[in-house]
């Protein structure tokens, strides 16, 4: 690491200290160096306008940092550990272009609030594309709720064979689940949409900064105003962020469960497209559902990073160096659980069900609570008719299909009353 930009003279830096200090930062801040560049701009901005920055040197610097994007985008810049992180990197880069111009940028700002900045733009795009992913599930899953709706399947509690159900009923569930997931998100990103430029190390600075203005330029809905609180903020964001996320990647792990029991030889429900499978590298008769596997173990990532996060948190107020590692955590917990989310509508829309062995998984005893139930519609008592059904399971079928079942399943939300324009217009005020 060469020239540190907070250097003194005779005090020696030790590498391997460096490189602890540094740890992963110049990697991960691959990831937010776009943001940053883009955050850098609107600074520069921002610093022109109050008279900081000549309209040239505003025009220079707005130059190079076009370059440094489109340079660290066709791998001519590579950020590495010549730097300590990618914040300093951006003004190293242009002090070595632009002489005084370069060494202008950081007035009035700390690495505190410019890596704030663009991690919070990062966070928004990220919490965006989980909104996007959970419509687009809940689309498809409306869709097939709608055309398999009478579909019989059985329907299990504690694994064992409970009630008749239908397709209907499971995909609805996950609509419901991915509108709440996507509002969740949604909800987030409103919550996190708010600029921490122009608070500094944390106390503010003696100058007038136009923070409206860089606010308004990186599409940010309001200031973050407490310079304090900005920094308070680092981590709360980003674990709020990652709750979001969890929401989707928990039902995610859930579904990717009913997938693979599913598709077990011994239920049989299920056939995925080949492409969702792999082969197994020893037993020629496997097909593997390794794509499901991985989907459901994403939400042990993202949990994981939760909890790192939080655990960074136990701090004063204040900037902490403590708080660089939650770089790490969203890196890791969005990226995987992104990942997952990505592949999700494909699945959803390509799977195909075996009706036949659904069918034929359900049992006479199936029946009985619908046998019970209508005892107490005609006006026995249900503990008396439930335990009259109880004593004849074993006949509660007789004369009864799946299909007669779920016709009469008419309770709101149930098989014959699914109410899914309800679910529909739940999607449209989310924006679809
Ligand atoms: N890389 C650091 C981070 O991500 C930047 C801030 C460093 N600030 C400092 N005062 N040492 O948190």
């Amino acid at each position: 690491m060469s020239d540190l930009l907070w250097q003194k003279p005779g005090v020696a830096v030790d590498a391997q200290i460096q490189a602890f200090l540094a740890g992963d930062d110049v990697i991960l801040d691959r990831e937010f160096f776009l943001h940053d560049i883009r955050a850098s701009g609107a600074h520069a901005r921002g610093l022109e306008r109050i008279g900081i920055l000549s309209a040239d040197e505003l025009a220079a610097l707005e130059r190079e940092l076009r370059q440094l994007a489109e340079d660290f985008q066709s791998g001519e810049f590579v950020l590495d550990d010549r730097y300590e992180d990618g914040h300093s990197a951006i003004e190293a880069r242009l002090v070595e272009r632009l002489g005084d111009a370069g060494k202008k940028i950081h007035t009035g700002r700390s690495r505190n609030d410019q890596v704030l900045v663009a991690t919070r733009l990062w966070l928004k795009e990220k919490l965006a594309r989980v909104v996007e992913l959970s419509r687009q599930t809940v689309r498809i899953a409306l869709d097939r709720a709608q055309a398999e709706a009478d579909v019989p399947l059985p329907g299990y509690t504690h694994l064992q064979r409970a009630v008749v159900s239908s397709l209907g009923m499971w995909w609805a569930a996950w609509a419901e689940a991915f509108i709440d997931n996507a509002r969740r998100a949604a909800d987030t990103l409103a919550l996190v949409d708010c600029n921490p430029l122009g608070t500094a190390a944390g106390y503010g600075v003696n100058l007038p900064l136009d923070r409206e203005h860089p606010t308004a330029e990186l599409g940010f809905s309001r200031i973050q105003l407490s310079p304090v609180y900005a920094q308070l903020s680092r981590g709360k964001f980003e674990l709020a962020a990652l709750e979001a996320l969890g929401s989707s990647t928990l039902d995610l792990r859930r579904l990717a469960w009913d997938l693979s029991l599913f598709t077990s030889a011994e239920f049989g429900f299920v056939t995925l497209p080949a492409q969702y499978t792999t082969g197994s590298s020893i037993m020629p008769n496997k097909r593997n559902p390794d794509v499901i596997e991985l989907m459901r173990a994403v939400h042990a990532s993202v949990a994981a990073a939760r909890t790192e996060v939080e655990l960074l948190l136990s701090l004063p107020s204040g900037y902490h160096r403590d708080l660089q590692a939650s770089k790490g955590a969203i890196f890791h917990g969005f990226g995987r659980g992104l990942a997952a989310l990505e592949l999700l509508p494909a699945l959803l829309g390509n799977l195909d069900w075996n009706t036949d062995r659904m069918q034929a998984a359900i049992d006479a005893g199936m029946y009985a609570t619908d046998v019970a139930v209508e005892q107490a519609a005609a006006g026995v008592p249900f503990r008396d008719a439930y335990r009259a059904a109880a004593e004849s399971v074993d006949t509660a079928g007789a004369g009864r299909t799946p299909q007669a079942s779920l016709a009469v399943r008419v309770s709101p939300g149930a098989a014959a009353d699914l109410r899914l324009d309800i679910l529909r217009a739940r999607l449209q005020e989310l924006g679809d």
